[in-house]
């Protein structure tokens, strides 16, 4: 079934107060336009997925990466008929089904558009729109139905009449039809309202009065086909994704310790049998493997985490790719671009920055790592330093493997130290350190035999009364 998705997201959204466009606001972890057209994709190829832009338009293209989703131009808004209109060069010929959802509505669930495309194809009718039984439905448009049950028109809240209001039934504004009728009739609309705008809410009218029928899909929950406005539904529309995320992660294996205190973004994925504890954080695309745990209030921000890893408590990863089996934390930093090998440990204050560090390295303590290769095998002391900045140029440090860093030594960058070399503690090495050699950058320790004895009698003399 050939199934074309238009998504409108030209408007600006008055009630954000925001210098941002509206569908660039994020929740569960993108931002709402990436949710839907996340879902348009569960349905449709991204060559028959369009997005209405307007406001902001090169912003919200850029937020729309994925490649082949057509793009088309609303200048000036002048209703969400019009919205469709403009489109017509691009979307008349395609044919079969026209579904049409808006921007702002990230918790729409793709089951619930198979469901409706699935209703137009057994009615025949010429099209469904998705309807919510609401307590209060003040502001959007009353689903008016006729004996037989089949929708025959919308009429937005201004226009109601005192009969109309009262009606529950409210229109949720996402429709599939069928893309002929469609585009047979969609001329036919006229800015013939206060407003002065073309409503796509009138196309219902106009194809009953060409024979044909509009049927109605009641949606189970309501919630689903929330519009996000202003930001108190932007937090709304962020706890329902966030739950959704939690649910999805622990039936696919996951134990999550507190959930309610847990956040993981949309496109996170995790093996089986990991544990995340309590506060923990993991964002962007960040992909974890199995039977690895996550510690409370650690960050993972678009990571790669292979199977057995541990992240220990309050550790932040960015941007980095962690090993099978390494330790990394608690109290740790990894920014951006470090590659942690298998059964590597990095340990309390340890900060690296486009670090690697070959198959069982260690640094366990108290280091700064940056622009540095570092062997498998190698023990970095605690202390450590790389000097990678000379003011002006980032310069890198090479350290082979099994190499032995004493403890507080300082590497001044560009520096390369060969294999199974021993660095003493304290050092600062500014010269390379060939394979195998020891290598001492320390003031050699001068002894002063009971030089504090003598001082403390002086002292001492010096306080008697005269
Ligand atoms: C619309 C429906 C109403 C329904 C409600 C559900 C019409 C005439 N009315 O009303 O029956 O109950 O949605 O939320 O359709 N947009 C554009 N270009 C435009 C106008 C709108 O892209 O020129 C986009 C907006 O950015 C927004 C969406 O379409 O995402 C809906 O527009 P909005 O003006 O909010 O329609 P409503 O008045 O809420
Ligand atoms: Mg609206």
């Amino acid at each position: 079934m050939n199934v074309t998705i238009v998504i409108l997201a030209a408007g600006l959204g008055t009630r954000m107060k925001s210098r941002k466009a509206k569908v660039l606001h994020r929740a569960g972890g993108k931002t709402l336009i990436e949710h839907v057209v996340a879902t348009a994709l569960e349905l449709t190829p991204a060559e028959r997925v369009f997005v209405v832009v307007g406001h902001q338009a090169g912003e919200v293209r850029h937020a729309v990466a994925t490649p082949g989703i057509g793009f088309i131009e609303q200048r000036e808004q002048k209703g969400t008929g019009h919205a469709v209109l403009v489109g017509r060069d691009a979307l008349a010929a395609l044919g079969g089904y026209l579904v049409i959802v808006y921007g702002d509505g990230p918790l729409l669930r793709a089951a619930t558009l198979r469901q409706l495309i699935a209703k137009a194809d057994s009615t025949g009718s010429a099209g469904v729109l998705l309807s919510a039984l609401m307590l209060d439905p003040t502001g959007y448009g009353r689903v008016v139905r006729d004996e037989a049950g089949h929708v025959q028109a919308i009429v937005e809240q201004k226009a109601a009449t005192p009969d109309q209001l009262a009606i529950r039934e409210a229109n949720m504004g996402i429709y599939c039809f069928r893309a002929d009728l469609f585009w047979k009739h969609a001329g036919e609309m006229r800015p013939d309202n206060p407003a002065k705008e073309y409503y796509l809410t009138d196309l219902v009218e106009i194809l009953r009065r060409a024979g044909h029928s509009i049927e109605a899909m009641e949606i189970a929950d309501a919630a689903e086909a929330l519009g996000i406005n202003d930001r108190t539904e932007l937090a709304e529309a962020d706890r329902i994704l966030r739950a959704r995320k939690l649910k999805e992660v622990m039936l696919g294996g996951v134990t999550i310790q507190k959930p309610e205190t847990v956040t993981i973004d949309a496109d996170v994925s995790i093996g089986i049998d990991t544990v995340i504890e309590p506060f923990a954080q993991v964002l962007g695309k960040t992909s974890i493997g199995e039977n690895c745990r996550i510690g409370t209030c650690a960050i993972v921000d678009n990571s790669e985490i292979a199977d057995e890893v541990e992240i220990g408590a309050f550790t932040l990863v960015g941007a980095s790719r962690v090993d099978r089996a390494a330790r990394v934390g608690p109290f740790a930093r990894l920014r951006q671009g470090n590659h942690v090998g298998e059964g590597a440990h990095i340990g309390n204050f340890v900060e690296l920055k486009n670090a690697r560090l070959g198959a069982g390295a260690k640094a366990n303590h108290l280091a700064y790592l940056g622009d540095t290769e570092i062997g498998g095998g190698t023990n970095i002391g605690a202390g450590t330093i790389t000097c990678n900045y000379d003011g002006v140029h980032k310069h890198k440090t090479t350290i082979g493997r099994n190499v032995f860093v004493g403890s507080n030594s300082t590497l001044v960058a560009p520096i390369e130290i060969g294999d199974g070399a021993y660095l003493a503690a304290g050092s600062v090495i500014t010269e390379p350190v060939p394979a195998d050699a020891l290598a001492l950058g320390r003031a050699r320790q001068a002894l002063k035999p009971d030089w504090a004895k003598k001082r403390r009698a002086r002292q001492k003399k010096a306080a008697e009364p005269k």
